[in-house]
């Protein structure tokens, strides 16, 4: 294993169009502040690199869909973002972001050295134009209907109603959604980086030289490249980005996916101006991007072959820790659905409970699979483990050393086996903890952290020392000692996965406390006085969690009636041609109901007694869902007469009540604008 002389950890700039969400927080920036803290409390050096990823044209469709400047819009998530990450204790070491001076610069420069170099190559291509607006359109700004699905509203990209990619030369009447035009073909010329140049390389690389990295993102880019790389564009036909520093490329930009990761550097720059190089150009920097699965070819593919384009000694990523997908409550995160707990909303409705979610985001992390978070699993996590374990047992050891030693830590005497046991575990699962976060299995680092709580938790139960007080003061200094030794080890094993009860375990304890001390056994010493308990977590009761799920369900259910009125409106296509004879050997007529009555044990037929002009007869309809008997009663409707009878349920039905029926299943029967006499042909 090579040795690193420091750390340099990005997390993946978030899009500045929107706030973040548990899924990005349990993806991304847990892990990667509890890799960092972990690192950081081993006294390693290292660096935490992430910002705000502030271009690209959903930026752009925000801001006009608000009636404000993109500015506007990334200037409010970007303070949304950083305020939830700091409040959640996620520490960056600097959070920046991409429409900073600094990084226009930078990433302008890193382009204007490719291509002066050489390192590109140009394509003209057609791009659809808006004529009216003057302007080319991005796929996601021309609107049209789906070819697949028939919704109308499909982006030149994707339809959102039934998840289909598209390309915009598949939309129905394609619209552009600048003017409402309809867009042209022209002709524009971009610039790309030709990746397949670096095929070769990259699959020695990664494919030969990482075969570690997690299965999913060494899957995913093994068939990226057993695919084929093609050249990539990296300039964009926009007007909010980094300008493409060449002349005559007016009214162009670098593309989001090219100027972000550049970002990282920017990040840096802006942070250490003076020895960012140091950071990102030595040979014994380990560099670790943290990710989500959807961003595994920008940061292993594209990225790292942008880096060795420009030379110059940049390091390349030592592993690209990438998660799966968190769902809510069974189903899919979505921004655009609204489905998702915000991380700000969630600092709101729970003050103080930062570590709650951290814990559950971390016991629950997709690291292999796509996983779920419920908020009754949360709350009972929360409940059971960190209140019930970690914080039951704090609370008794410093309860009782208070009680019956004034807060004064108790000198052990002669160890039991007992004692010697519990303590015995400790270092095993240091062991573990250690090999798991440097593994990146962050799940697994979290159960040796908490089997260290149920170490502790499970010897003060037994030991019992509220007992053996009563007769034995010398005894129970003894198990108090050692309750607090595991005290200050959980004050260590948690600090990177809840660092704020671990701070004031610290606190309490009144000890600054490193890594290295965890499993020490010595790290309280005998006389050193105790501060006051504080409460480490507190239990979360049903009621905040049923107003989590009422939002939820009221989310869902208005997500439903917005799909029935989309559904009503959807209309069947025409039938098949019939000739006017067809038609003819229909007996429409008009008629009146009579009485009607449920048919018994069913849930959707009416038996209808009918006065068609022509006699008296029963009609069985399938009606019941949408009339009740008594709405029937003395109505005219229309009926298909001579329709051949059938028995239904056991009676004889003659005919058929004609009914109109909705898109999402909604029937009326029809009935003449104006009472006409029974028997009426229609026709
Ligand atoms: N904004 C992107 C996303 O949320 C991530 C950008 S990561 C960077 O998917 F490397 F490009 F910065
Ligand atoms: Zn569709």
């Amino acid at each position: 294993m090579k040795e690193f002389k420091r750390t340099l950890v990005t997390a993946a700039l978030p899009y500045a169009n929107g706030p973040v969400h548990i899924g990005h927080l349990a993806g991304v920036y847990v892990p990667a502040d509890i890799y960092v803290r972990y690192l950081r409390l081993r006294g390693q050096d290292v660096l935490f690199v992430c910002g705000s990823d502030e271009h690209g044209v959903p930026i752009t469709i925000k801001a006009r869909q608000q009636g404000c400047t993109p500015q506007d819009i990334v200037d409010r998530y970007h303070n949304i973002i950083d305020g939830s990450f700091k409040a959640l204790g996620i520490n960056f070491d600097i959070y920046g972001r991409t429409s900073s001076k600094v990084h226009e610069k930078n990433a302008s420069d890193f382009f204007k050295k490719l291509y002066d170099e050489g390192k590109f190559v140009t394509k003209e291509s057609e791009q659809y134009y808006d004529p009216e607006a003057k302007t080319f359109l991005a796929d996601r700004y021309i609107v049209g209907t789906c070819p697949k699905c028939g919704a109308e509203g499909a982006y030149g990209d994707q339809c959102e109603k039934c998840g289909c990619t598209l390309s915009p030369e598949e939309l129905i009447n394609p619209k552009s959604k600048l003017s409402g035009a309809e867009p042209i073909k022209k002709k524009t010329t971009h610039w790309y980086l030709p990746l397949q140049d670096y095929e070769q390389w990259l699959r020695e690389w990664i494919l030969e030289g990482h075969k570690e990295w997690r299965p999913n993102v060494y899957g995913q880019v093994k068939s990226w490249l057993d695919g084929g790389l093609q050249p990539r564009a990296v300039t964009r036909d926009l007007d909010w980005g980094v300008p493409v520093p060449v002349e005559g490329a007016d009214g162009k930009v670098l593309y989001v996916w090219f100027d972000a990761p550049i970002g990282y550097i920017s990040n840096t720059i802006e942070l250490l101006p003076d020895s960012w190089e140091q950071w990102w150009k030595s040979q014994d920097t380990k560099l670790v991007h943290f990710i989500g699965k959807d961003n595994i070819v920008f940061h292993c593919i594209v990225f790292p072959a942008m880096l060795k384009a420009y030379g110059d000694g940049f390091v390349l990523p030592e592993n690209v820790p990438s998660n799966e997908f968190l769902n809510l409550e069974g189903d899919k995160i979505s921004t655009s659905r609204n489905w998702a707990v915000w991380a700000h909303e969630y600092v709101q409705d729970f003050p103080g409970e930062e570590d709650a979610l951290r814990y559950v985001l971390t016991a629950n992390a997709p690291e292999t699979k796509d996983n779920d978070f419920s908020w009754k699993d949360f709350q009972a996590r929360n409940n059971s483990e960190l209140v019930a374990i970690f914080g039951n047992f704090v609370n008794r050891a410093f309860v009782l050393t208070h009680k019956y030693f004034g807060g004064q830590v108790p000198a052990a005497g002669e160890l039991t086996d007992a004692d010697r046991e519990a303590l015995a575990e400790i270092p095993a699962l240091r062991a573990s903890l250690e090999k798991n976060i440097e593994g990146y299995h962050f799940r697994e680092a979290l159960k040796d952290a908490m089997s260290i709580a149920r170490v502790g938790n499970k010897y003060i139960s037994d030991a019992e020392p509220w007992k053996v007080a009563k007769t034995d003061m010398e005894r129970t200094a003894t198990i108090l000692n050692v309750c607090l030794q595991i005290c200050a080890d959980l004050a260590i094993a948690f600090e990177p996965f809840t660092p704020f009860a671990c701070g004031r375990l610290k606190e309490m304890l009144g000890l600054s406390l490193v890594w290295d001390d965890l499993g020490r056994c010595d790290l309280v010493p005998a006389g050193h006085q105790l501060g006051a308990a504080q409460l480490l977590f507190a239990k979360i009761e049903d009621e905040a969690i049923q107003k989590q799920l009422d939002r939820l369900d009221a989310i869902r259910a208005e997500r439903e009636a917005a799909a029935k009125a989309e559904a009503a409106k959807q209309v069947a296509p025409q039938k098949e041609e019939i000739t006017f004879d067809d038609f003819q050997k229909m007996d429409i007529r008009t008629a009146t109901v009579l009485a009607a009555e449920r048919v018994p044990k069913t849930d959707k037929l009416l038996k209808l007694s009918i006065d068609t002009g022509i006699d008296k007869r029963t009609i069985v309809s399938g009606i019941a869902e949408y009339y009740a008997p008594e709405d029937m009663v003395g109505k005219q409707i229309c009926i298909l007469a001579n329709l051949a009878p059938r028995v239904i349920r056991g009676i004889e039905s003659k005919g058929m009540i004609l009914m109109a029926r909705q898109g999402d299943g909604k029937m009326r029967f029809i009935t003449p604008q104006e009472a006409l006499s029974n028997g009426a042909e229609i026709g």
